[in-house]
C-alpha cells in the first residue's frame, strides 16, 4: 500500500532554510562589487550595483549577472541586448551606494562615457576594469533573472587593480597584503543596509 506520508529521507522534498539563515551564510561569502549599466533606445543611462556576477566560461568568454525582476536596468538591457559590467575600484564605495539607491539622477554624480559600440555606459574613473557584453540568454529564477553575457570588449587600466569587495555586510579593500581593510568612504551617505540585498 502507498504511504501518503512525506519520506523523511527524501532530500528533494526538504523545506528551504529561512531567509535569515541563507542571508547569514551568503554574507560570509564576499564578492567583488560591480555596477551593471545599460542605455535605452534614446540614449538614457541606467545602472545598478551588483555583486551577483560570475564567470561562466572562457570560450566563448561569458559571464552572468543575477538581477531582480523589478530592476529598471534589467528592463533596458533585456530590450537592447547589451550591457556593461563596471568592476569597481576600492575607492568607489560611494559609487556603489549611489547605484544601489533608487534615485533617477545617479549619472549626474559620476564621470561616465558612452562611446558607440559599448555595451553600456563606462564608469572609467571608478572602475578598474569594464566588460562590454551582449546578452546571449536569460533564465528567470525566483524573484531574479540570471542574464548571460558574452564579453566582446574589455577595458582595463595600466595600474594593478584594487577591487572593492562586499562581504559580512561591509565594504572592504584588498589593497593591503595579508589583511583586508575597510574601504574608505567618500563623503556622502554611507549606508550598506539595502532591503533588496540578498545578504
Ligand atoms: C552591495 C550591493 C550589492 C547588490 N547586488 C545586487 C545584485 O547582485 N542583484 C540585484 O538585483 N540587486 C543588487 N543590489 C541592489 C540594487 O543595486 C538596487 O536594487 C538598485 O537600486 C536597482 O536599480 P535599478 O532598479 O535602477 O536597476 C545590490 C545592492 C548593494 C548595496
Amino acid at each position: 500500500m502507498l504511504s501518503t506520508r512525506a519520506d523523511p529521507d527524501d532530500r528533494t522534498a526538504a523545506e528551504p532554510v529561512s531567509a535569515t539563515a541563507y542571508r547569514t551564510m551568503m554574507a560570509a561569502f564576499p564578492a567583488g562589487v560591480a555596477v551593471v549599466t545599460a542605455a535605452d533606445e534614446d540614449g538614457q543611462q541606467y545602472g545598478m550595483t551588483c555583486t551577483a556576477v560570475s564567470s561562466v566560461s572562457v570560450s566563448p568568454p561569458t559571464l552572468l549577472v543575477c538581477i531582480q525582476h523589478s530592476s529598471r536596468t534589467l528592463a533596458v538591457l533585456s530590450r537592447t541586448g547589451t550591457f556593461a559590467v563596471n568592476l569597481l575600484d576600492d575607492r568607489a564605495r560611494a559609487v556603489a551606494e549611489l547605484f544601489a539607491a533608487r534615485r533617477p539622477d545617479r549619472f549626474q554624480h559620476v564621470a561616465w562615457t558612452a562611446r558607440p559600440g559599448c555595451g553600456g555606459p563606462h564608469l572609467a574613473h571608478d572602475a578598474h576594469s569594464i566588460a562590454d557584453c551582449r546578452v546571449t540568454g536569460s533564465v528567470p529564477v525566483a524573484d531574479h533573472v540570471v542574464v548571460f553575457g558574452e564579453v566582446f570588449g574589455v577595458t582595463g587600466k595600466d595600474a594593478p587593480p584594487h577591487p572593492l569587495v562586499y562581504g559580512m555586510r561591509e565594504y572592504w579593500s584588498l589593497a593591503h597584503t595579508g589583511d583586508a581593510h575597510h574601504a574608505a568612504a567618500r563623503p556622502g551617505k554611507a549606508s550598506t543596509s539595502d532591503p533588496e540585498r540578498k545578504t
